[in-house]
């Protein structure tokens, strides 16, 4: 058969979602994946990604029902990740979330849970019908991401009567931990469960050298502090395909029966697909032995990079980093430069760096462990730019501070969680919704952390941050052309 060469390329036809991803590379990567288009693996394990697209044949075996070299596959992640079992959940942590969930509770019980979840926490509980009991909060967040305290938490499990357990967020979009230890002991002290949404920490697992600058400061996992389950979304740091997730049960968790594992077992099908896929499976492979061998040697390297490239900050802009934070994270306040939001954007692109988010202050880049030094130097560039640009009149931070402080308003509902995301529902001015019931999550996007949960009362401050988040060109999920969905019958 005659094959010319032209195909075995992609035609020159309408082919829109291709063409655009095409225009992703080459460009200067500062957000999850952390597998750089790929770039982060072998070029062996990278041609071979594709062949692997598979189904349950006997020498493969199926994810959902792990045996042979599945769970071979398994045992060796559960050995470096530090868990009694561990599972591969080729559908994102979104999905490993919803899983421990559905493992750990029961229709109507009551979970403790910052009102700063990931919407996926939020769309679990409504669909699973828990009821949500938020961790009452006073002190204003460090960052927008509405992160609880560790006294926040401790004070609600002893506040809160029954609970059936508590689900937190650590490490936080912008590196911040929660220290778990004393929070972990609090919970089990009543015998009730401790779920971690850890998406953004899966290289916590990585095991520096013990004579390294970092072994000391290097964070803890979640399950070394006695967390219960815990989910990691491998692909935000590790290399890994999206949406490559791993969700560990603790041995304590396993021994005491606090968690079963029969029915954590039997969750996996019910919400992973019957046709898991294996690239992104074997992906996962791949991260844990990354893990394993590589990784140690390249955080060195990452963190040369990221000094250098802080020496090279202009004085207007600083990095927001402290103790016990997330070294690999770099957050980027740029306050002092009196830059638009819209103006930092712009220029980023102008220098091809995409970045995981901008807010109101700060510059939010994820860099993979093997980010190169080329694209530190165009992200110093972007903000020596950024820093001479100016372009606002005044600071944003007073929108800063009242998107933190809708955290700590926490209007309760009088119908159930569950009921006001099923309820009957119409469109409304967000504008005009003052005293309304919001029948949806509203959330500015990254990160997905919900401002307001179904059913919560809609005040005039949360119409008015909307306004402002709106006004520096946020996109905020629930609010589409000037409209929300409230719920009927007010
Ligand atoms: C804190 C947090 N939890 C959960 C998720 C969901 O993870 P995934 O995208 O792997 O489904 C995200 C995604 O950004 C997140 O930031």
């Amino acid at each position: 058969m005659h094959m010319a060469k032209s195909e075995k390329e992609l035609p020159e036809r309408e082919l829109p979602l291709i063409s655009a991803l095409k225009k992703t590379r080459d460009r200067h990567s500062f957000h999850m994946p952390a597998n750089r288009g790929g770039q982060s693996f072998s070029e062996e394990f990278r041609t071979l990604l594709t062949q692997f697209d598979t189904t349950e044949l006997d020498i493969n075996g199926d994810i959902n029902q792990p045996d042979g070299v599945v769970l071979q596959a398994l045992e060796l992640a559960a050995k470096t990740f530090g868990a009694a079992q561990s599972y591969f959940i080729t559908s994102g942590t979104t999905n490993s979330l919803r899983i421990a969930l559905a493992a750990a509770f029961n229709a109507g019980d009551r979970v403790l849970v910052a009102k700063g979840s990931h919407l996926s926490i939020a769309n679990s509980f409504a669909l699973l019908g828990l009821e949500a009991v938020f961790i009452k909060q006073d002190t204003l967040p460090r960052f927008p991401d509405g992160q609880v305290s560790e006294i926040e938490v401790l004070r609600s499990l002893r506040e809160e009567q029954d609970i059936s357990g508590v689900i937190l967020t650590t490490p936080g979009y912008y590196g911040e931990n929660l220290p778990l230890e004393h929070i972990c002991q609090a919970a089990h002290a009543k015998n009730i469960s401790v779920i971690i949404d850890a998406a953004h920490g899966a290289h916590y697992a990585i095991k520096l050298s013990e004579n390294s600058l970092q072994e000391k400061s290097w964070p803890r996992t979640a399950l070394s502090q006695g967390a219960d389950l815990v989910a990691q979304s491998a692909h935000k740091t590790l290399p890994a395909l999206t949406p490559a997730s791993l969700l560990h049960l603790s041995e304590e968790a396993k021994d005491t029966g606090r968690i079963s594992t029969s029915r954590l077992a039997k969750m996996m099908p019910v919400f992973q697909t019957s046709s898991p896929s294996f690239p992104i499976a074997a992906s996962l492979d791949y991260a844990r032995d990354f893990v394993d061998h590589d990784a140690a040697g390249q955080v060195a390297e990452l963190m040369e990079n990221i000094s250098e490239f802080e020496s090279q900050l202009p004085p207007e802009i600083h990095r927001d980093f402290r103790d016990g934070d997330d070294p690999c994270r770099l957050v980027l306040d740029y306050t002092a430069t009196m830059s638009s939001r819209q103006n930092v954007c712009a220029i980023l692109n102008a220098h091809k760096v995409d970045v995981e988010l901008v807010d109101a202050r700060r510059i939010v880049c994820i860099p993979a462990l093997d980010t190169p030094r080329s694209s530190f130097i165009a992200l110093a560039q972007s903000c020596v730019e950024i820093a001479a640009g100016g372009g606002s009149e005044q600071t944003q931070t007073g929108i800063d501070i009242a998107q933190r402080s809708a955290f700590l308003r926490q209007n309760s509902s009088s119908l159930s969680l569950r009921d006001s995301f099923y309820a009957e529902s119409r469109e409304f001015s967000f504008e005009k919704a003052k005293g309304q019931l919001s029948a949806g999550i509203i959330a500015p996007y990254p990160p997905g952390v919900p401002l307001l949960w179904p059913g919560e009362e809609i005040k005039a401050a949360d119409i008015a941050l909307w306004k402002d988040l709106l006004s520096l060109a946020y996109e905020i999920r629930g609010i589409k052309s000037g409209k929300i969905e409230v719920l009927t019958g007010r």
